[in-house]
């Protein structure tokens, strides 16, 4: 059994070390977190997953961006504790993260990942959306979160603020 819950300010640390168990060393030299920084998340969308016992099995963040001076939600990092992969948590956090963003009025949402993975929820490849570099842009996916969100959404992706 896992719990769904917010991501509180205590947590901040915990999940930091879970996504550098996760992730590369330098995953925060990625150009993606240069639009994070010094911009606060979007705290009602940054959840995580606790097994029975409290340990921590899985974390989502979100960051706000712009994209032609629209809101867009950037998702990510999103990363499953190396012993609970591929059990569904991974979907489960990202399904209801959605869900709850599109109830909050978010329109569209971006992240840098594998196309194999995120397509089945929907994502596909942003053509004129850009990172800054470098990004390899089959990596830069997008998902509307009510019908044609991304339509003539388009130009370089920016710091929200
Ligand atoms: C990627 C990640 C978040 C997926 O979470 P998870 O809970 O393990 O995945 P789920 O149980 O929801 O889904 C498992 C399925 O996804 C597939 N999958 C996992 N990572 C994948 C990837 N990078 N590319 C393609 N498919 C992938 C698995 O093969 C499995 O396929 P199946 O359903 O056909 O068996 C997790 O494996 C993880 O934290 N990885 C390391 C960090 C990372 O890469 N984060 C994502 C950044 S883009």
């Amino acid at each position: 059994m896992y719990r769904l819950e917010q991501e509180r300010d205590a947590d901040w640390w915990e999940v930091e070390a879970l996504y550098d168990l996760c992730f590369a060393p330098g995953r925060t030299a990625l150009s993606s977190y240069r639009l994070r920084d010094g911009v606060p998340t979007v705290a009602d969308l940054c959840a995580l997953l606790r097994d029975a016992d409290g340990t921590l099995a899985a974390a989502i963040r979100y960051w706000p961006v712009k994209v032609a001076d629209k809101p867009v939600l950037l998702l990510g990092p999103v990363a499953v504790h190396p012993t609970r992969q591929g059990e569904g948590l991974g979907a489960l956090l990202i399904t209801e993260t959605l869900a709850e963003a599109r109830k909050l009025g978010w329109e569209r949402v971006m992240l840098v990942g594998d196309a194999p993975y995120y397509r089945r929820f929907g994502f596909r490849k942003l053509e004129r959306v850009e990172m800054p570099p470098p990004t390899n842009p089959e990596r830069v996916l997008g998902m509307p979160l009510v019908t044609g969100a991304w339509e003539g959404v388009e130009g370089s992706v920016t710091k929200a603020g």
